[in-house]
């Protein structure tokens, strides 16, 4: 199995080309650095320096590593980009992600993995339930419609070219080497913020002092071992979280906890565009032998202690 990683550069990519390269596969990379460092790419695997964009160079990557499989996790990322300016947000995951489909179907790829969005595609989750893939999706954003959008394509490819796929529909993905100066990443950004003494902004959910948005925080290393279930033996959709919803309080709290630190909280209003309440179930991932592994508390103390070591 020959895995091309797209975004592989970046901070959910770099931890699945770790955990496929632990499955004893060839792996290489594909991305354009707008995010990703390369630093982030493991010793040995061959990095494309290329943006999905650029079609000619995309294939040109495909003709070189030939790959059998595809992981596709780049992508412009943020809610916030997507809404400010939709036609990058389109140009990036549905131009770009075009190219690869078309390179895919050139090349007779067999699979590709995609890395779609539980946290945004479904809308509000109602207090008390947690989305299942059986849910309409129901995008708020131009970026949860490009994720939707880009399933639907999935969808025909594989009806119309025998492409084998799977969407990985994530939560709140944490970690290390995660951006802490992204839009995303709230443990990231409070754990580096938290252990150099500056203050946090928290968010609220409705009002300014409330205890902020609910999310599903499933932790990095689950999300790879997820993925490498999928390539080897998944088919369709699939929500990757954990069932429990946590606050960003909630979250300040146990990045406090971790770095020995009192922070200075500043209290913001809502963001726009920002669901008040995301759960994923993951019964049906965890059907086919799937676990969080690691849970809330023990993650973000992972996540702290990468930062520290910073
Ligand atoms: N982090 C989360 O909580 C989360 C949740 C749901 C879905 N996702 C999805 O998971 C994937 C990975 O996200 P991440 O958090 O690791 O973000 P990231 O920004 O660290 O990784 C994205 C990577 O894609 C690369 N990239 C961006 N545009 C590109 C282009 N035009 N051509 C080539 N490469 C390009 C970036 O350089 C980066 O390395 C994305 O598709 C994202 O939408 C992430």
């Amino acid at each position: 199995m020959r895995v091309l990683i797209t975004g592989g550069a970046g901070f959910i990519g770099s931890h699945i080309a770790e955990a496929l390269l632990r499955e004893g596969l060839e792996v290489a990379v594909l991305d354009n650095l707008s995010t990703g460092k390369r630093e982030n790419v493991p010793p040995g695997v061959p990095f494309y320096q290329v943006d999905l964009r650029d079609g000619e160079g995309v294939e040109r990557v495909f003709r070189e590593f030939r790959p059998t499989h595809v992981s596709h996790q780049a992508a412009q990322a943020s809610v916030k980009v997507s809404v400010e300016d939709p036609l990058l947000d389109f140009a990036v995951n549905l131009v770009g992600g075009m190219n690869l489909l078309e390179a895919c179907r050139r090349h007779g790829v067999e699979k590709l993995v995609f890395a779609s969005t539980g946290g945004a595609i479904y809308g509000e989750v109602p207090e008390g339930e947690a989305a299942e893939e059986t849910w309409p999706p129901r995008p708020k954003s131009p970026y949860a419609a490009s994720k939707a959008a880009f399933e639907g394509y999935l969808s025909a490819y594989g009806q119309n070219y025998g492409l084998r796929w799977v969407s990985l529909r994530y939560g709140n993905v944490y970690g290390p080497r995660q951006d802490p100066h992204g839009e995303a990443g709230v443990v990231a950004i409070f754990a580096e913020r938290v252990l150099k003494g500056e203050p946090v902004t928290l968010y609220a959910r409705r009002t300014p002092g409330d205890e902020g948005c609910v999310r599903d925080y499933v932790y990095v290393g689950d999300v790879a071992e997820a993925h490498t279930l999928a390539l080897l033996s998944l088919e369709g959709v699939y929500n990757v979280g954990t069932g429990e919803g946590h606050t960003t309080l909630e979250v300040l709290k146990a990045v406090a906890e971790a770095a020995l630190k009192t922070p200075e909280v500043v209290h913001a209003p809502p963001r726009p565009g920002d669901l008040e309440r995301s759960v994923l179930s993951p019964l049906k991932l965890m059907a086919h032998g799937w676990r969080p592994r690691v849970g809330f508390r023990e993650g973000i103390r992972l996540t702290v202690e990468h930062f520290r070591g910073r």
